[in-house]
């Protein structure tokens, strides 16, 4: 294959309940630009559905979408998935991830970490959110990403993971307000050491619900929109662009190209509407 066709959709935060009508509605129009353009692969980088750890049933649904696909998908957690990570500045999450999350994920989407490889490249998926945890699949976690680092023996790598690693360098302070924004130090350090020794040309994440492309280094980091809805500026400072949508990837050996889109009739639904419709 010298060509590789990738599609990341992200934050689709799926459920059956009816306020969330307008999330499935968001996917089905991506499902239909799916089944236009026919990629090799789609990965979800987490948030898949409105609330894993309260609801197995959203999980559930999401997979039945996802699963209806004619492509084939590989699957990331959020912090809504399966909790979130404890970080050492600001408020402890009210639901941190655990092993019992993690591996209720792992029963619906089969995974929460991937490895493969495809024109020339490695591709790499981490579950970011047990960093931190010090739960025991935290450790072995990161006894795999090295090996798997390890074994790209020298092909460029495309690293997934469902926080991005930092807004502007790598040494940026944590802050109360966005601790739980990125991934969380001291993990944070400790993977921007391991990939700086490793050819890792994207990082490619979701989570903020804003899209934005930078280069940073030798690394370009791309964050996905959500596929579902964006959050208004009362609650969430703009440091991207707030719009729905999904990233085409094309990987040729030693290059790639990534462009945003937006799917034919895919709304920029806002949190407000969501919450506003509850009930
Ligand atoms: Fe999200
Ligand atoms: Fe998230």
């Amino acid at each position: 294959m010298t060509e590789f066709r990738l599609t990341q959709v992200s934050d689709t935060h799926l459920s059956r309940g009816r306020p969330f009508a307008r999330l499935t509605e968001n996917f089905h129009r991506v499902s239909e630009h799916i089944d236009t353009t026919r990629p090799d692969l789609i990965i979800n980088s987490g948030d898949v559905s409105w609330d894993g750890p309260t609801s197995r049933a959203d999980m559930e649904f999401a997979k039945d979408l996802h699963g209806a696909l004619p492509v084939s998908c590989r699957y990331l957690p959020g912090n809504h998935d399966i909790g979130d990570n404890p970080t050492a500045i600001g408020t402890p999450p009210s639901h941190p991830a655990s092993e019992k999350d993690r591996a209720a994920f792992v029963d619906v989407f089969g995974e929460d970490r991937f490895h493969f490889e495809a024109a020339g490249w490695c591709f790499i998926g981490l579950n970011s959110l047990i960093m931190n945890t010090a739960i025991p699949s935290e450790a072995e976690q990161m006894d795999w990403f090295a090996g798997e680092l390890s074994s790209a023996n020298g092909k460029p790598i495309a690293l997934f993971l469902h926080k991005p690693l930092f807004l502007q360098t790598p040494e940026d302070p944590e802050t109360p307000g966005t601790a739980i924004r990125y991934v969380p130090q001291p993990v944070r350090a400790q993977l921007v050491t391991m990939l700086g020794k490793h050819d890792v040309r994207l990082v490619a994440s979701g989570h903020v619900h804003q899209r934005r492309d930078f280069t940073y280094g030798r690394m370009r980091h791309v964050w996905a929109p959500s596929a579902g809805f964006v959050i208004p500026d009362k609650m969430q400072e703009v440091i991207g662009t707030k719009e729905t949508g999904l990233v085409e990837y094309r990987f040729r050996p030693d290059s790639f190209e990534v462009r945003y889109v937006r799917a034919p009739g895919q709304r920029d639904v806002s949190l407000d509407e969501l919450l506003g419709s509850s009930g």
